[in-house]
């Protein structure tokens, strides 16, 4: 706790989705270890952001940012205007997050009857993948010209992903299709993360009655089914952002309770899917490393 606290104090947090459910548990718990922490939430929720800066102990270590993080030039404005007000951006967590609130396959038709589109499936994807790589580029980019800390990183960025990143039994297609993004934006940053001293990690949390899950969340609770408090998930995204042994890893958070998963993944890749594949990926990673990264393909359009 006392290595927590002195990895938070003075420095500045940025939470999307800050003004509700685990995203409040988490500005609640930096701010209570001592960081400066941006609410960077919808205008819509500043009924719940403005109580929530009046609830700290310090409230004038938090700052509410209205912006959606699907808009480039609102979510530019919210680092540069963190930067202006606390002066440096030290770790970021991307936990703005949305599930669809109709069924991917619950089919509606005109009066021709051609399938309607959808635009509500996007939406979920536009905030919790587009969004999601807003916050971790321009979180990167403002990171990588920090000064190096004592444990020699610039910078800590969490991305909330969920189980669904991991599993799809829920049926909800929208949702569980961007947090298994959410996962290969963990994956794919790692070469990035290194090359510039910033540590990105991700959060996996499985049942926790906030709004998203407020349609089911009592019924489940009176099952006796394993549930997160919110505040499971936030001490479990504060540690993650903190403690510099973590570099790629992701950790599930169920029942209260947590565990890395990444390391246990790569470490099984030959059991899981065979020796030969693994020796396929091992030689085709050296190879790419050698030639200095992937070469991209020239635009054909
Ligand atoms: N509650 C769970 O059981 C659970 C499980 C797994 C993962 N998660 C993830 O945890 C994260 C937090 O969710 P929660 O359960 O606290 O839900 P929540 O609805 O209580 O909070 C989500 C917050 O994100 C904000 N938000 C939505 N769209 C936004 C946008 N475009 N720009 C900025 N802010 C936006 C909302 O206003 C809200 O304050 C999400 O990424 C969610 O997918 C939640």
């Amino acid at each position: 706790m006392a290595a927590t606290k002195e990895r938070l104090d003075g420095k500045t947090a940025i939470v999307t989705g800050g003004a509700n459910g685990i995203g409040a548990a988490i500005v609640r718990h930096y701010e209570a270890l001592g960081a400066n922490v941006v609410i960077a939430d919808l205008p819509s929720a500043a009924a719940s952001a403005e109580p929530l800066v009046n609830s700290l102990s310090n409230p004038s270590k938090a700052l509410f940012v209205p912006v959606n993080i699907t808009i480039w030039r609102e979510i530019s404005a919210l680092f540069q205007r963190t930067k202006a007000h606390f002066g440096q951006i030290d770790y970021v967590v991307a936990n703005a997050g949305i599930m669809e609130t109709r069924g991917f396959f619950d089919f509606e038709t005109d009066a021709g009857g051609n399938l309607m589109e959808d635009e509500g499936v996007y939406r979920v994807i536009d905030v919790n993948l587009n969004g999601t790589m807003n916050t971790l580029r321009l979180a990167m980019f403002h990171m990588m010209s920090n000064p190096v800390d004592q444990d020699g990183f610039r910078g800590s960025i969490v991305l909330t992903s969920s189980t669904s990143g991991f599993f799809g039994g829920t049926a909800v297609v929208s949702y569980v299709a961007s947090k298994h993004g959410v996962v290969g934006l963990l994956r794919s940053s790692q070469a990035a993360a290194n090359k510039y001293g910033v540590r990105v990690n991700s959060v996996a949390p499985f049942v926790t009655p906030t709004f998203i899950t407020e349609g089911y969340s009592t019924l489940y609770k009176e099952r006796g089914l394993p549930m997160n408090k919110a505040e499971d998930v936030a001490s479990a995204i504060i540690a993650t952002s903190v403690d510099v042994q973590n570099r790629g890893r992701c950790f599930l958070v169920y029942g209260g309770k947590t565990k890395e998963i990444e390391e246990p993944r790569a470490a099984a890749v030959a059991s899981y899917m065979g020796e030969d594949v693994r020796l396929v990926m091992d030689e085709a990673k050296e190879f790419f490393d050698e030639l200095g990264g992937y070469p991209l393909p020239r635009p054909r359009f």
